[in-house]
């Protein structure tokens, strides 16, 4: 072969673009698959809400109604989601989480609507935290001098589990990082006889700007940071460590979160257990891409559906993600 300057060169003996020819052969060879079952969509409820309330952090999100929640659960189960993350908004909150724990709290009152409307077509899960109940907005109650009290906390994240059970949550989502949450909540269920509620632990999880719009979603009145429990961005291993610790503790599910800053986590997670792997694709990668996708810098839904299948083809083998309908509906167009 001579080149357009008549130098040789030498013919591929290789040629990967054969297998790129068509969509039909691209699709045919595709290692990774991105399904509705996969995904699972946290949604916000509101204490007292009679209208949904946009979240302007993040566009085409709301904090739900009792009653918009329900037609938002339907249409995910419609969609055949795998499930759905229930995150509560308070009217009151206090220095305990009172709120968190209250059968008459909004998260559990919203468990039980969601569950007895859906629970059979789709997992029911539950955020299993107190920062949103919090005044002070941390994730666990304080001592006299300000500091997050793990093992005081533990013991209101075993209530707290037991509230979700009873109100009948499938599967609780931890997600404060104290030391130690996952056997206390385990310890708990058990306790009660609630054997069957799983735990969906948020074991990898890094103190992230990218959980900025959800801190509106949510109203969170967190003044400061998180970084004496979450853990450091820089950390790769130590989320393998947080993980296998879980596993010990008796989580069902681990979770790395956020997803995308992350992925290289996710990989050392899957490679490292055999439980199943989540990945939350967290606020801020929402917000960012439809900001972008706003201002027409950026094609929305090519890149919603390459963000999914990045994270799925890290390893992660649920991804928790506020375009959840939405990719569903564009995977079955
Ligand atoms: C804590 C919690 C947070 C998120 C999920 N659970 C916030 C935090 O740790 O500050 C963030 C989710 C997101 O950004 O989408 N209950």
């Amino acid at each position: 072969m001579t080149d357009e300057l008549g130098a040789q060169v030498p013919r591929p003996v290789t040629r990967p673009r054969r297998l790129r020819t068509t969509q039909g052969l691209r699709s045919l060879v595709a290692e990774t698959r991105l399904a509705p079952e996969q995904l699972v969509l946290p949604m916000f409820v509101r204490e007292g809400a009679t209208e949904p309330r946009p979240i302007s952090t993040m566009p085409g999100v709301v904090q739900h109604t009792r009653d918009s929640l329900l037609k938002a659960a339907h249409e995910a189960v419609d969609l055949g989601l795998g499930g759905v993350m229930l995150f509560g908004i308070p009217q009151d909150k206090d220095a305990l989480g009172s709120g968190a724990t209250a059968p008459s709290g909004i998260l559990n009152v919203a468990i039980t609507d969601v569950v007895a409307e859906v629970g059979d077509a789709l997992t029911v899960m539950s955020d299993l935290c107190l920062d949103e109940f919090t005044d002070h907005g941390h994730c666990g109650v304080l001592t006299p001098d300000g500091r997050v009290d793990n093992d005081r906390t533990l013991e209101v994240y075993a209530e707290m589990a037991l509230a979700q059970a009873d109100a009948g949550v499938e599967m609780v989502g931890p997600s404060g990082m104290m030391d130690g949450q996952v056997a206390a909540i385990r310890g708990a269920l058990d306790g009660a006889g609630h054997t069957d509620v799983a735990i969906l632990a948020y074991s990898a999880k890094y103190a992230s700007s990218f959980y900025g719009p959800f801190r509106e979603a949510v109203d969170s009145s967190l003044q400061g940071d998180r970084r004496t429990y979450q853990q450091d961005p820089a950390n790769a291993r130590e989320g393998v460590r947080e993980v296998l610790l879980d596993i010990a503790e008796g989580a069902d599910i681990v979770m790395v979160k956020p997803a995308l800053g992350y992925l290289d986590v996710v990989r050392r997670v899957r490679d490292a257990v055999d439980v199943p792997v989540a990945a939350y694709n967290v606020s801020g990668e929402y917000s960012m891409v439809e900001a972008a996708a706003e201002n027409g810098w950026i094609d929305r839904e090519r890149a919603i559906l390459e963000v999914l299948t990045s994270i799925r083809r890290a390893g992660a083998d649920v991804v928790l993600t506020y375009w959840a309908l939405e990719a569903a509906r564009l995977l079955s167009a």
